[in-house]
């Protein structure tokens, strides 16, 4: 009776999310602007019964470890969905992805909006779209970004309720194409919750905020003019500029004092500096990259052949390169669909 599934997508953002004004809510310090990624997201099927002990997570995807913790941090999500509704039945939860782990892509983002959305369907909740987001980013911050449609703004908002994500234009807006490269699936040293509490220590953490609302408008209006020229030289500089933070914020770990957190490896370093010849060379493609050594291209339709052959090309200098290639358009956001 008290079931629904939901399913939702994973997002990239083109303007980052990179440090929280309050962790325990997950308040970012700045606005960020994604799309959703039509190829990967999370199917999610929540049931709610009176008799149930205990809450119980199916995850279809997660390793043994991932699941423990996994599972806690559903069930904690699933508290404040029940607070909302005053009901204290506890849930089977099924969730499953559409695409591997350690792809570059993080499942959180998916993971939490269809948890929300689902959660939220089985008890009948009446809520708007806004609420609906502000709920999901309790879970995960960029979560919020998957619950609207197509291309997306979080509004960084002043408290609980004014956090939440609306659609900037729907995803048959502009036809864009992300071929993300993943080029290592080897877990990262820091997580990026530990790299949005470090970001605050980089002495140019002040001066990005300071540019942040030019940036971000220059890519609201870069995605409604459809200016590729300008949407690419801005995300690709915002790219660089979450990293330069990442760099520049020194961190004490297990095994000792760090001077920055590289996320980048020699293959994605690689990658970047190709796509500077190739644009020299005239193929149309500009690059994102999120906290992990995954390089995201963006292109439109008439470069994508190009850009996948001078990726292959590149992938075949070394035999043993065990690149993964994913390739993703814009897509709508998070929604209920019929439970089976
Ligand atoms: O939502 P989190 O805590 O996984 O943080 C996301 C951080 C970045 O992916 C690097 C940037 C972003 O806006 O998605």
């Amino acid at each position: 009776m008290f079931k629904a599934t939901a399913v939702a997508p994973a997002n990239l953002a083109f303007v980052k999310y990179w440090g929280k004004i309050d962790p325990r809510i997950n308040l970012p310090c700045n606005n960020s602007i994604s799309v959703n990624l039509s190829e990967a997201f999370t199917t999610t099927t929540v049931e709610f019964d009176p008799s149930y002990q205990n809450d119980e997570v199916v995850s279809v995807n997660a390793t043994e470890k991932a699941s423990t913790k996994f599972s806690a941090r559903v069930s904690a999500h699933l508290n404040r969905i029940r607070s909302i509704a005053n009901v204290s039945f506890k849930a089977r939860v099924t969730t499953e992805n559409s695409f591997p782990s350690g792809v570059g892509i993080a499942s959180s983002a998916s993971g939490f909006a269809a948890l929300t959305l689902a959660a939220i369907g089985a008890l009948g909740l009446e809520l708007s779209n806004n609420q609906i987001s502000a709920i999901a980013r309790l879970g995960s911050g960029s979560a919020c970004r998957s619950i609207p449609d197509g291309f997306v703004e979080w509004i960084a908002g002043k408290d609980n309720d004014t956090s939440y994500a609306i659609t900037l234009a729907p995803p048959n807006h502009w036809r864009i194409n992300i071929v993300s490269v993943v080029v290592s699936q080897i877990t990262k040293k820091t997580s990026s919750t530990d790299g949005h509490s470090l970001a605050p220590m980089s002495p140019f953490f002040e001066k990005r905020l300071d540019t942040i609302e030019k940036r971000l408008e220059l890519v609201r209006n870069s995605i409604r003019d459809k200016d590729f020229q300008q949407f690419g030289r801005e995300l690709e500089k915002e790219a660089i500029s979450m990293h330069a933070i990442a760099m520049t914020s020194p961190i004490e770990t297990i095994d000792g004092w760090i001077s920055g957190c590289y996320y980048w490896l020699p293959d994605t370093l690689e990658l970047m500096l190709a796509a500077q010849n190739w644009r020299t060379n005239g193929l149309n493609t500009f690059f994102t990259l999120d906290a992990g050594p995954t390089v995201h291209f963006i292109c439109q339709d008439d470069d994508l052949t190009n850009l996948l052959s001078n990726i292959d090309i590149l992938k075949n200098k070394y035999p043993l390169r065990e690149w993964r290639i994913m390739i993703n358009q814009p897509s709508l956001g998070a929604r209920l669909i019929p439970t089976k």
